[in-house]
């Protein structure tokens, strides 16, 4: 049985003083234990919000990493620096930091190798362009992300601790989710491309969560769906209350 998994995207929102604020609102309610609460801050955070999260069962994320120990990388951060901190996952390859900061599905396996190297369980994004679904390219585009991005990963230990996360680009931060239907149906296609390159055993234990637009109106259909085991979440992880609601769907 995999264990559903929320996760929060904070992106870049919040200084420290809100960040403690956010999280001490959100250890003030009564969270479902049957569900793995991540939250993912900014960089700035990290070191306070794992402070304030001992004692809880929340989990602590960053949003990104170097895949080089140290180096000469201006403004980068290296999952050395994270691990000190203690954070227990890394989201890799947010379509953001592809569109934006020039990710690729290259460097997306070589960080994603890097946080296995160091026990930072990633959780991996893709996603189709808008474009893409109107040309019913959403599978071939998703797949070749997926394969690329696990190139070379072939260990049952490290792949039990990679979360995949589709997240449909045009459903991001636009209030247009996907139907549960249409993301049971591509969380249902990553699972049979990992049966298909690690077998049926690893496909079956792999999480996959939904993201793009999960909101406390529509988390119970899409957990609901046999093939979603979670939600990477933004806009409504900014928000407690809200926030609590997509956990004890
Ligand atoms: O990583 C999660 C994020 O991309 C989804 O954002 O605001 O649509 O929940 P949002």
């Amino acid at each position: 049985m995999r264990k559903p998994i929320i996760a929060g995207n904070w992106k870049m929102n919040n200084t420290i003083s809100q960040s403690l604020k956010l999280i001490n609102e959100i250890k003030s309610y009564n969270l479902n234990e049957n569900v793995e609460v991540v939250v993912c801050v900014s960089f700035t955070s990290l070191y306070e919000v794992k402070k304030e999260l001992k004692g809880t069962n929340i989990k602590l994320g960053a949003q990104n990493m170097h895949w080089e120990d140290s180096g000469a990388y201006t403004g980068e951060i290296s999952p050395l620096m994270l691990k000190e901190i203690g954070i227990d996952y890394c989201i890799i390859g947010h379509s953001e930091r592809r569109q934006y900061f020039n990710e690729t599905d290259e460097t997306v396996n070589k960080k994603i190798k890097s946080a296995l190297r160091h026990g930072i369980k990633p959780i991996v994004c893709v996603g189709e362009t808008l474009e893409d679904r109107e040309k019913a390219k959403e599978k071939e585009i998703v797949k070749e992300q997926v394969l690329k991005a696990l190139e070379g990963i072939n260990k049952k230990e490290e792949i039990e601790n990679i979360v995949i996360a589709y997240e449909p680009i045009w459903a991001i931060g636009t209030g247009k989710t996907a139907s549960s239907d249409d993301a049971n149906e591509m969380c249902g296609f990553i699972r049979n491309t990992i049966s298909k390159k690690y077998g049926v055993d690893i496909s079956k234990n792999i999480r996959i969560q939904y993201g793009g637009s999960v909101k406390p109106n529509n988390i119970k259909e899409l957990m609901d769906k046999e093939e979603i085991d979670g939600a990477l979440v933004g806009g409504a992880s900014l928000n407690a209350s809200d926030f609590v609601k997509l956990i004890n769907y």
